[in-house]
């Protein structure tokens, strides 16, 4: 009986381990190519994703290539809409990409269903110091509301709080500068 309930514990223990791991193993990547919409931002440094801010950047598309995933960004600097392409390259550890962008940078992505949502969770380490950002991306321009109520929980894990999530969807994300 004691064995069977310790193989019962450790079968709970490497479920919940593969739940943790950020995508499960049938993930493809291929499937997250084309077109989003930031739909949300999240930063324990609010002011990087405020007016102005570093990360305060709106997706256009992703291209995914072997070794790297590439992110046409539009962003607002003095008040005009301006192009930028991030290239996010493979790291050693699976599902790890790295950019330089505003310090370095190291991101994965947490969930996606390809054809609505898909979340990002980006570390920055700038001149010893850290944040946290994370996005919440749209095949649409906007998302449901449970869908937007599940990245709020998402962000809420990782420690940032409510007051310091921005719901992108009424702000000017330079929509009319689309291809
Ligand atoms: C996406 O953005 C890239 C630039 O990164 C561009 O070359 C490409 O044509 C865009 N469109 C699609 C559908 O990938
Ligand atoms: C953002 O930058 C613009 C132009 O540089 C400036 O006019 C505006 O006040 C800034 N906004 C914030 C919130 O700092």
């Amino acid at each position: 009986m004691k064995l069977l309930l310790l193989c019962l514990g450790l079968t709970l223990v490497c479920v919940h381990a593969e739940e943790a791991s950020s995508m499960s193993r049938n993930f493809n990547v291929q499937k997250i190519s084309g077109y989003w919409f930031s739909i949300a931002g999240a930063s324990d440094k609010r002011e990087t994703i405020e007016e102005n801010g570093s990360m305060r950047a709106f997706l256009e598309n992703i291209t995914v290539s072997e070794n790297s995933l590439d992110f046409k960004f539009h962003f607002i600097v003095n008040e005009e809409c301006t192009e930028m392409t991030l290239t996010g390259y493979k790291t050693e550890k699976p599902g790890t990409y790295s950019v330089n962008y505003d310090g370095f940078n190291t991101f994965t992505i947490l969930d996606t269903d390809y054809d609505n949502y898909i979340t990002f969770h980006l570390i920055n380490k700038k001149d010893g110091e850290t944040f946290q950002v994370m996005g919440l991306y749209g095949r649409q321009p906007d998302l449901s509301s449970d869908i937007k109520e599940e990245f709020v929980k998402l962000s809420e894990e990782y420690g940032i709080v409510r007051e310091n999530i921005i719901d992108f969807t009424n702000v000017n994300r330079c929509l009319q500068a689309r291809e």
